[in-house]
């Protein structure tokens, strides 16, 4: 312990769990000890660790990966500093295999405020004394998934605006406005997970993957999707691995795209004497394909077909309801960027929608309703309620 230099105050860290803190190994210089000298660019690898540690890391410019552990030699690879839980002896085991300096951190901190009894007694010990933030509370790792409407900020629920708030990390994907990024605290990470990487965009399974990693360094993890999570959100595969994880994870549900494009253009979707089924169908298959729906099944319920990510197939989905007996002359509309400031609104009717789009070109997300129902839109003069509010 030669090498190590006393440190600033550590809040309320026990002697005992001090003298276990870091456990040097030969090479060990000063500037790679964690709490009193130049963590900045450093590579850490936290092991089942906290939030507040993981906060009071990226605050001193390290580059912090955090893992459930027990980490594995392949996990250590270029690690600077390991930090792991006291009792986590795999951890540390292969730390020391892999010649990483390795600090094991007690499992409870206790967070009394300054605490200078314990400054004085490891100073006089001569041991390495650190200090942790105050803010980040401590607590169990948590998972939401929130629905964030169709765009517009002011379509978001209550709930999501306090879930959001609460949110250490936000991951988010490009069907989330910017307004709605806005309500992330300042200190709480954002991650674009809809980003491409080069040619790659996160897969599911890593998103699934980085949300439980998060969930279990003691992060409040907010995942944020356009709509509603569970319509056509992914929400469900998400909420499967994090119940597999054992992640308590709270649902809050977003208006999906067909409700505010309805409300948008004063369509009820059901209607007395007119429409009474609503079915949301997805015009995209896992293949890239036109989904093979029970097209007569529809064409017969006579009720109002909601749309999604329809632009691409339209042309085939129109032809495919045409030939299950839908009449050529039902009310169709499409509707890009709803509530957002690109709103776009294309009418037409079955048989002449998916031209009318095509000439429009449009590119955005866009939601396509068909049914009789559609003859009630008001497309002129929408009253622009939430704006206006
Ligand atoms: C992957 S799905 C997500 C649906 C979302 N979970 C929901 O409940 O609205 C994406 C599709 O939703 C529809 N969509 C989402 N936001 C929209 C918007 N602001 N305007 C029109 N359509 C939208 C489009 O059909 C888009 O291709």
């Amino acid at each position: 312990m030669d090498a190590l230099r006393p440190g600033p105050c550590v809040t309320g860290l026990r002697i005992a769990e001090l003298r276990d803190f870091c456990v040097t190994h030969p090479n060990a210089l000063p500037d790679m000890m964690p709490f009193t000298l130049g963590l900045a660019g450093q590579r850490v690898l936290l092991v089942g660790w906290d939030s507040a540690a993981l906060a009071y890391l990226e605050e001193q410019g390290a580059a912090v990966r955090c893992i459930a552990g027990p980490a594995s030699a392949e996990d250590l690879a270029g690690v600077g500093l390991c930090l792991a839980r006291a009792g986590d002896d795999v951890t540390r085991a292969a730390a020391g295999a892999a010649g990483v300096l390795v600090g094991m951190l007690p499992d409870a901190v206790p967070r009394q405020g300054r605490d200078d009894a314990t400054r004085a007694a490891a100073d006089a010990a001569g041991v390495l004394v650190s200090t942790l933030p105050d803010a980040a509370p401590r607590r169990g790792g948590r998972a939401s998934l929130v629905g964030c409407g169709p765009g517009a900020v002011e379509m978001l629920t209550v709930r999501a605006v306090q879930v959001i708030r609460d949110a250490d990390v936000v991951l988010h994907d490009k069907l989330v406005g910017p307004g709605v990024l806005d309500l992330v605290r300042p200190g709480a990470r954002r991650v674009d997970v809809g980003k491409r990487c080069g040619r790659h965009v996160m897969s599911q399974a890593a998103i699934n993957a980085l949300i439980v990693r998060e969930a279990r360094a003691g992060l409040h993890v907010v995942r944020l999707k356009g709509g509603d999570p569970f319509v056509f959100g992914r929400g469900g595969e998400e909420l499967e691995s994090l119940r597999a994880a054992g992640v308590p994870t709270e649902v809050v549900p977003g208006i999906t795209a067909a409700l505010a494009t309805a409300a948008r253009l004063g369509i009820p979707l059901t209607h007395r004497g007119a429409s009474r089924s609503l079915h949301l169908i997805t015009a995209h298959g896992a293949d890239d394909r036109l989904p093979e729906h029970d097209w007569v099944a529809l064409a017969r319920a006579g009720g109002t077909l909601a749309v999604y990510m329809g632009v691409r197939t339209l042309p085939l989905l129109a032809a495919r309801l045409l030939g299950a007996g839908m009449a050529a002359d039902t009310p169709a509309i499409a509707v890009e960027n709803a509530t957002l400031a690109g709103e776009r609104r294309v009418l037409g009717t079955l048989g002449g929608i998916a031209a009318n789009v095509a000439e429009a070109g449009v590119t955005g997300p866009t939601l396509v309703l068909i049914g009789a129902v559609v003859a009630m839109a008001d497309v002129g003069a929408v009253v622009d309620a939430v704006r206006a509010a």
